[in-house]
């Protein structure tokens, strides 16, 4: 199964990835992810990108390509994958159709999460991130059991840095601007299914499921 979660931040690609991730035994590609452990890393990759990540823009496509392209060819994405948060311009679909004709393989949906504007700024101001082992949490919705200790591995989850009011609101400009016109893409290519996000994580993971079951589309 391969799979595009497309949709604004705060929409749950994250959280809900987790799930689909281990309902289907398939790979979880988070950009965002890759991105962050090289900026904790201090790698050139990490240092180049870090400016763009905290004022809410993109990196640019060329890196975030070639990123995506060599993640792509490691063992455990061969039964599948989940793409959170790429490809997030028109440049960067088109250069995954190329990818993905190259390795010969072919998408099988695009979920589209659909989520209203006051309910994203409500979960990412609300959002801890463990910086361990990357479980996704909100201090509302989802709050770690024990104080503001990871469930899994114990340490203390914080907030993200472009989680800040202002920077949310960059992030929500940018995905409206440049992130969108991916609807109409993948509309036009057959493969997009929308889901409504706006409720409990589990729900929307199964809405996602039964979606999915409804028939695979296979066009590239
Ligand atoms: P990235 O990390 O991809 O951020 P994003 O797309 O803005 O998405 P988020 O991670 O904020 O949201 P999410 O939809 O995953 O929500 P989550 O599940 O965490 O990218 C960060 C930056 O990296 C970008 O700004 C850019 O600079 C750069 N970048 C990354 N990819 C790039 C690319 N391809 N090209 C260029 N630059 C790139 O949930 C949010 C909160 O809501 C959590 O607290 C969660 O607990 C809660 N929640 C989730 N679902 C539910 C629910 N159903 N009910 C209640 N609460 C929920």
């Amino acid at each position: 199964m391969r799979l595009i979660f497309l949709g604004p931040p705060g929409a749950g690609k994250g959280t809900v990835a987790a799930k689909i991730k281990e309902a289907y035994g398939i790979a979880h590609i988070s950009t965002g992810d890759i991105l962050r452990e090289n900026v904790k890393r201090g790698t050139s990759l990490g240092k180049l990108a870090e400016r763009y990540m905290q004022a809410g823009d993109l990196v640019p496509d060329d890196i975030i390509v070639e990123m995506v392209e060599s993640r792509l060819q490691e063992p455990d994405c061969s039964e599948g994958f989940i793409l959170d948060g790429f490809p997030r311009t028109l440049p960067q679909a088109e250069a995954l159709d190329r990818i993905l004709k190259k390795l010969k393989v072919k998408l099988d949906a695009v979920i589209l999460l659909e989520v209203d504007d006051e309910t994203i700024v409500k979960r990412l101001s609300g959002r801890r991130v463990c910086p361990k082992c990357g479980a996704i949490y909100n201090v509302s919705f989802n709050p770690p059991k024990a104080d503001s200790l990871c469930d899994h591995c114990g340490e203390m989850a914080i907030q993200r840095n472009d989680d800040k009011e202002e920077v949310v609101r960059q992030r929500l400009a940018v995905y409206r601007e440049r992130t969108a016109p991916l609807i109409d893409y993948y509309l036009r290519k057959g493969i997009l299914k929308k889901v409504e996000a706006a409720r409990g994580s589990d729900e929307v993971a199964h809405a996602i499921e039964e979606s999915l079951a409804g028939g695979y589309h296979g066009h590239a």
